[in-house]
């Protein structure tokens, strides 16, 4: 068969092994031809693209970013988009695509299958881990074990000072990064989108666990945390050339809020986009190298239209849909149960 692989959005750790992945199995065992298009649909449009063998994957598996390159927008984006995408399928003589994207592109994806027709396989990435139907997706567990490293590190030099951290992640608008890290990393509180958030209640935690001898507090901030309405104004969104949200610099409202509260001196840490870059972890080697096989086998299932995803621990099959419009956010009884026992 003659596939076509792309990655979409935003670029995350484990994109490369999906690739190689994906090529070992087609060229090597089934004997397919695998053309990467370069910057997401882009090269789908303009026909920009790479043949892919061993010789080209060769070393990819650690390394970090996407040979193929990324970039947001889409098809839709354009009148003619759709109609380009066709004719690279015709002209190519591609038997299917496999998209390895976010919830921007395997709803674009699912819209090029549904309405379309055309046959393509979805492969889910993201650090942000909100895609609905699949358990988790490669590259979150890497930016949780960044983010716990440098909450670790932050503990000592805000004990030196007697500080306020504010750690602000990434996350979009689900607060799996700052929960799990925050948990990980022993945050005095942590802050996500799913739950708005009273400045006046985290500073008294803060103030609680300066009061009972502790020094130094590292609260945790997802960049789509979001206060009770009427508490904090938070500085308008600005939009991307792609019309996509930017998100970040919550954590400078946040900061001189607590220290005007408690009077502790507080500081900020963006983590930004040290959370995306390097090396993936042996978590997401292994399921990037597992979600490219399985896109492989659903190629040649014809199973067009599905993604592959993590189910209690084993790689199926859901429709792409599922994803349209969706975020999967965190689960409440994660921050309820066990994060906040130990806020403060
Ligand atoms: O979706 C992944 C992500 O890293 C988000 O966590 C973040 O809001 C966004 O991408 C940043 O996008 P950009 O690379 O355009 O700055």
């Amino acid at each position: 068969m003659k596939i076509g692989v792309l990655t979409g959005g935003g670029d995350c750790p484990g994109l490369n092994a999906v690739i190689r992945a994906i090529t070992r199995k087609a060229v090597d065992v089934n004997g397919d031809t695998v053309l990467g298009f370069y910057d997401a649909w882009d090269g789908v449009l303009e026909q920009r693209y790479i043949e892919l063998n061993t010789s080209v994957v060769r070393g990819l598996l650690p390394r970090g970013g996407t040979i193929l390159g990324t970039r947001r927008g889409s098809p839709f984006d354009t009148s003619d988009g759709v109609d380009r995408v066709k004719k690279t399928f015709a002209d190519l003589k591609l038997d299917a695509l496999v998209v390895i994207g976010g919830n921007g592109s395997l709803t674009v994806a699912s819209m090029l299958h549904e309405q379309y027709g055309l046959p393509v396989i979805g492969v889910p990435k993201t650090i942000d881990n909100d895609v609905v139907g699949t358990d988790a997706t490669f590259g979150f567990q890497t930016a949780v074990q960044i983010a716990t490293d440098a909450i670790d590190r932050l503990h000592t030099t805000a004990e030196s000072h007697d500080r306020v951290m504010v750690v602000e992640v990434m996350g979009r608008d689900a607060g799996w990064i700052a929960l799990q890290a925050g948990i990980a990393g022993g945050a005095t509180a942590i802050l996500v989108p799913e739950v708005p958030f009273d400045i006046e209640a985290v500073s008294q935690i803060v103030q609680r666990r300066h009061s009972r001898g502790r020094y130094a507090s590292v609260v945790v901030v997802a960049e789509g945390a979001r206060p009770k309405p009427g508490t904090l104004v938070l500085p308008a969104r600005k939009l991307d050339r792609y019309g996509h949200e930017q998100l970040g610099d919550i954590a400078h409202v946040i900061a001189p809020e607590i220290s005007a509260r408690t009077g502790f001196e507080s500081r900020v840490v963006q983590l930004g986009h040290i959370q995306r870059g390097g090396t993936p972890t042996s978590y997401d080697r292994v399921l990037s190298t597992r979600f490219g096989l399985a896109a492989v086998d659903a190629v040649h299932d014809k199973a067009f239209g599905d993604m592959v995803v993590l189910k209690c621990g084993a790689i199926e099959r859901v429709s792409m849909s599922v994803t349209s419009g969706q975020t999967r956010t965190i689960d409440l009884a994660l921050l309820d149960d066990v994060a906040a026992t130990f806020f403060g």
